[in-house]
């Protein structure tokens, strides 16, 4: 690739129709910034997969701190790691990993609950984890913020967690919507349940069918780009009525060569063991600020960096 747009060259960026690519962004650019949403996962898109060779954690690993929980919950909770294996196990399907996922989600809900966890607690709790967002997020949340574009965040981690952690790291402008798993805290602040319907990896479609589908900032704004790590990821647009033209980024961190294939067909652009946000803010820079620039120099852009 030429010298525009290095970050689409470089070899941890795959896509299965390049050409698509480029018209979709050229469609962006032409449409402008009035017409535009970003809707992104957390754990794991927005945060660092890993940070010097260490896993970086969840909100949920946050979580595991003694200011929140004692020894024997932590215990339980890490004997419950083993649904993680079968989240991205790409021999399964989102139907069949489902009723795993909702089992895992609410057993650690349970475990979480007992321990009557103080709100007042958790901004220590963040400020003593490694919790990291990818290298870039200071560009990517201001530059959203400053020309007004809405970030719709929706995770299935926990939403309480993930504001702290937005937060702590200065980004959590007014452009920001969450969706999310909200803690419900009694009158003295301890926590008594989650709120409203479980959010996991893989039944995001029905809250974005009644969250994201109600949010007013996110109405009139056709053009989508949605950033995931998890192919159930992919349904987080499915509120946005009238779809113009999306683009979506999956992050592929682990189980890579097994996921390879079906991540290439089900996402527009693929970012390998990539911990940054270079590729989606070398996006939002042809799409915000470079909104004459060529399409080929946005792909160059994304192609350079190898
Ligand atoms: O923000 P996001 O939707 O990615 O949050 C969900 C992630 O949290 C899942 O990918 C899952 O691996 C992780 N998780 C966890 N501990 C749990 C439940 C989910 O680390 N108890
Ligand atoms: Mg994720």
């Amino acid at each position: 690739f030429p010298m525009q747009m290095p970050e689409l060259a470089k070899c941890s960026v795959l896509m299965r129709e390049r050409s698509r690519v480029e018209e979709t962004i050229h469609a962006m650019q032409r449409a402008g910034a009035g017409s535009l949403q970003v809707i992104s996962d957390f754990d794991m898109t927005l945060t660092r997969f890993a940070h010097n060779g260490k896993r970086v954690p969840t909100t949920h690993n946050i979580l595991d701190n003694r200011l929140l929980i004692n020894e024997d919950c932590t215990r339980k909770v890490n004997l419950l790691n083993t649904y993680y294996p079968i989240e991205i196990d790409a021999s399964r399907s989102a139907e069949e990993k489902l009723p795993l996922m909702v089992e895992w989600w609410t057993k650690v809900h349970e475990l979480l609950i007992e321990q009557k966890i103080r709100r007042d607690m958790l901004a220590h709790a963040v400020k003593e984890s490694s919790a990291m967002l990818r290298d870039g997020y200071k560009v990517f949340f201001e530059c959203l913020a400053e020309h007004q574009v809405p970030l719709l965040i929706f995770s299935a981690g926990v939403g309480d967690v993930l504001e702290e952690v937005i937060r702590q790291n200065h980004v959590f402008h007014p452009n920001i919507h969450i969706i999310s798993n909200y803690m419900d805290f009694d009158q003295t602040g301890v926590l008594q349940a989650f709120k409203g319907q479980l959010i996991h990896t893989f039944n995001k479609r029905e809250g974005a069918l009644s969250h994201a589908a109600g949010l007013r900032e996110l109405q009139g704004r056709p053009n989508v780009v949605l950033m995931g790590d998890s192919l159930g990821d992919l349904t987080m647009a499915d509120g946005v009525s009238e779809p113009q033209n999306v683009l979506t980024i999956g992050f592929l961190n682990d189980q890579v060569e097994e996921r390879k294939e079906s991540y290439i067909n089900s996402f527009d652009v693929v970012l390998v063991k990539d911990e940054t946000l270079d590729v989606p803010n070398c996006l939002l820079v042809a799409l915000l600020l470079k909104t004459n620039q060529q399409p080929l120099e946005t792909m160059q852009c994304i192609s350079n960096f190898l």
